[in-house]
């Protein structure tokens, strides 16, 4: 039997499970929903999501992924001894696709605005301008063409394979990252009036937490975190067995929180400063800090490192997305990797198409009130995500033989009782009772 691939080193696990975690669901998803969630009142429902269901979560992904070594269907048969739980696996892979298909739309703004912000014409254009610049954008075919340009950028770093592609791709970008968000932020806190901003992401406002906000902020930390949909739970079947799961988990939730807030911190003081609307939704990002580059010296080097930022971050997601229908089809179809990875490419460019043109030509067809584009973000992440976290809490917790479950979580030996028994009580009852109250208010 051929030997699972497995990632060589112990950064290599972090960079590859932080990269898959953060992304556009940083740093341009969670600062448009804290916009037009109340600032404040969402970050507190979010950080309670990311520690009371998140850490815990990812840890029952690994404990189940790395014992199974397989993908996350795999995982739940050699678990249960049966076929019973494919179902929840099949949504998993839907969750993935319809992920994939919209994520790589605004991946692929985020090429178009690197490349203009090189060529630099995104400095010096008045506001309106821009705004309708950006309106016109979005609204003809070229998103399309930028859309599949990114899936062509993932299906390549795909075809190099596990350890070859991912892990080394991820090692260089995740440092390079964190060293662009710090200078932001500095940049951003010097603003006149940046207490503003601050104040408005930082001072919850109690009366704010609606369920809508409540559900807005669990459907954050599950995209965010990429949990619910067996990402990590792949990512972990090549993990060694000494990696530290709940030491991973912890640095994995730690490390993508930290990206969101200092997201928050580059975006809200610099909204407040120049009196614009934190409000704008999924434009945000794309419609207001170009506004501000403009205004900055230099703005379109800044422009051109935030947008180029945001590209290397969506496809270390997308990537680890990929992964979850790549390792299904090449385990239960044994089609190549290669093959898979195209067919992935050819369906999350089909789908894609219809997201980009969701805000032009197909604006007008709509589900539920909702967009295309909508529909399947709101679809995957607020029900598919929390919905695939309360079974595989529910499953690990309740299920799973507890043998395997203490030694996957102690592989090296040092984890302290306490932890053991709060994972426990967190996957059995707290996390999956969470998620069914969320839904049940909204
Ligand atoms: N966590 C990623 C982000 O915040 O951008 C998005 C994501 C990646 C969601 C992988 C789901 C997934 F399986």
């Amino acid at each position: 039997m051929e030997r699972r691939a497995q990632f060589a080193t112990r950064i290599g696990v972090v960079a590859t499970t932080v990269g898959s975690a953060v992304g556009l669901g940083n740093i341009w998803r969670f600062p448009y929903e804290a916009g037009t969630h109340g600032g404040g009142a969402f970050l507190l429902c979010y950080l309670f999501f990311i520690f009371v269901i998140g850490i815990p979560v990812i840890s029952a992904e690994f404990v189940m992924g790395r014992s199974a070594r397989s993908c996350i269907l795999g995982a739940f048969r050699t678990h249960s001894g049966g076929r019973r739980w494919d179902g929840i696996g099949y949504c998993s892979i839907l969750a993935a696709i319809l992920i994939l298909s919209f994520y790589s739309v605004v991946a692929g703004w985020t090429m178009e605005y690197t490349v203009e912000s090189v060529a630099g014409h995104l400095g010096g254009v008045a506001d309106a301008g821009r705004h309708s610049e950006f309106d016109r954008f979005i609204s003809g075919w070229r998103p399309v063409i930028w859309m599949i340009a990114f899936l062509v950028l993932n299906a390549l770093i795909l075809l190099g394979g596990v350890k070859k592609g991912i892990e080394r791709v991820s090692n260089i970008l995740m440092p390079v990252l964190f060293l662009i968000l710090l200078a932001f932020c500095v940049n951003s806190l010097l603003m006149p009036g940046a207490s503003d901003g601050l104040k408005f992401l930082f001072t919850p406002d109690f009366s704010a937490i609606t369920p809508g906000v409540v559900l807005g902020a669990m459907g954050q930390a599950f995209f965010s975190l990429s949990i619910g949909l067996g990402c990590m739970m792949t990512y972990s079947s090549y993990f060694s067995d000494r990696t530290p799961i709940v030491k991973s988990a912890t640095t994995t939730a730690l490390l993508d929180t930290l990206v969101a807030v200092l997201a928050g911190v580059i975006i809200f003081p610099a909204v407040f400063s120049f009196g614009m609307e934190a409000e704008a939704g999924p434009k945000l990002v794309f419609e207001v800090l170009p506004s501000i580059f403009s205004r900055l010296h230099g703005g379109e080097v800044w422009s051109t490192l935030f947008f180029f930022l945001l590209v290397l971050a969506s496809l270390t997601s997308t990537i680890s997305m990929s992964e979850i229908f790549i390792a299904f089809v090449c385990e239960e179809f044994h089609m190549s990797r290669r093959a898979a990875t195209i067919l992935l490419t050819l369906i999350a460019m089909g789908l894609g198409t219809l997201c980009a043109l969701s805000f032009g030509p197909l604006v007008d067809v709509t589900m539920f009130g909702k967009t295309i584009f909508d529909l399947f973000d709101y679809v995957s992440s607020n029900i598919l995500l929390p919905l695939g976290g309360m079974v595989i809490s529910l499953f690990v917790g309740w299920r799973l033989d507890r043998n395997t479950l203490t030694s996957q979580l102690n592989s090296n030996g040092r984890l302290p009782r306490w932890v053991i028994v709060w994972l426990l009580i967190s996957l059995r009852y707290i996390a999956p009772l969470c998620i069914l109250a969320v839904f049940l208010a909204s």
